[in-house]
């Protein structure tokens, strides 16, 4: 049957999708499915069923895609779709739901406090690094690729950075720094049959992984095998399955993870229910490094399909 790869969107991270989209597009019609792009920007995602298609391969990013209310849209239609249902959606999406039940669960998260668009004051945001130490991290809680986020080095930097990442969410995230090395581990399937690959550790110019250093910079190192002491790597997956059942993810996702220099102890930062498939991305970079080429995960993902 028809298989719509949903693509584009509103989200901040539109662009990003549509590299990740045209990919996955691609390598699903050289396969022989009859697959088209669908950008729920355009069209109106009630079109899905009136034309016929079967099932949705979601290569959206960030709000109305990554987050759990075009599955809810999906599910109303009947039709399966890749990757995590409504409630893992909607928790992953959200930085600071995820660190409460990580936290709730015993799995380790930097520190971090909460902002409210409306509900702070310059004092208590100056206060913060007396908290959480410096330098620290200020993010909007629901964006992905690094949109927003700030590594603030001193007090004077805090108010704009929050004032930049309000800008984008009502909820800001103000995380703890971990110095160390900057990890990414996909997690492929379901349930207990849910599987780690092998871990990328993560080496940004200047130690700055942001947006353009994520998708344009050939300068960004990614090492897999990921070259970390013995025993580091089984860890990292050991946590990050545990981290990616307890919020009841569905397909594949991809957790990305600090581990502190001086204490080697993994903290877990986030978890991307519906993970980039560009040139530079993760997922695809890992699966290749465990033998699974970009087009038989596409083929795996959209044959895991589900409602
Ligand atoms: N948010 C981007 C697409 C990622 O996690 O890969
Ligand atoms: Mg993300």
């Amino acid at each position: 049957g028809k298989v719509a790869v949903l693509m584009g969107g509103d989200s901040a991270e539109r662009e990003v999708s549509l590299m990740s989209g045209s990919g996955v597009l691609k390598a699903l019609q050289s396969r022989g499915v009859d697959a088209y792009a669908f950008d729920p920007a355009e069209r109106d995602l009630g079109e899905l069923k009136q034309s016929g298609f079967q099932r949705c391969f979601i290569a959206l990013h960030g709000r109305f895609g990554e987050d759990g209310t075009v599955q809810g849209a999906l599910e109303l239609m009947g039709i399966p779709y890749t990757g995590s249902g409504v409630m893992a959606s909607s928790i992953a999406i959200d930085k600071v739901m995820t660190k409460r039940v990580w936290l709730a669960e015993g799995l380790p998260t930097p520190k971090y406090v909460l902002l409210r668009r409306g509900h702070f004051d310059r004092g208590q945001v100056v206060a913060i690094p007396d908290e959480l130490g410096l330098p620290l991290i200020v993010k909007p809680a629901r964006e992905g690729s690094s949109i927003g986020v700030a590594k603030v080095q001193g007090y004077s930097e805090m108010v704009d950075a929050v004032d930049q990442a309000a800008a984008l969410d009502a909820d800001v995230l103000c995380e703890q720094f971990i110095s160390g090395d900057e990890v990414t581990c996909p997690v492929l399937g379901s349930g207990e049959d849910a599987r780690a690959l092998p871990v990328i550790r993560i080496v940004a110019p200047s130690g700055n992984y942001d947006y353009q250093n994520k998708y344009f910079s050939d300068d960004t190192k990614y090492l897999v095998p990921c070259g970390l002491p013995a025993g580091e790597e089984e860890a990292i997956q050991e946590i990050v399955l545990k981290a990616y059942r307890v919020l009841g993810c569905r397909g594949w996702g991809r957790v990305d993870v600090m581990i502190d220099a001086a204490t080697r102890k993994p903290s877990l930062l986030e978890l991307n229910t519906s993970p980039g498939m560009t040139g530079h991305s993760l997922v695809p970079m890992s699966a290749r490094a465990a033998g699974i080429s970009y087009e038989d995960l596409c083929v795996q993902l959209l044959a895991s399909a589900a409602l």
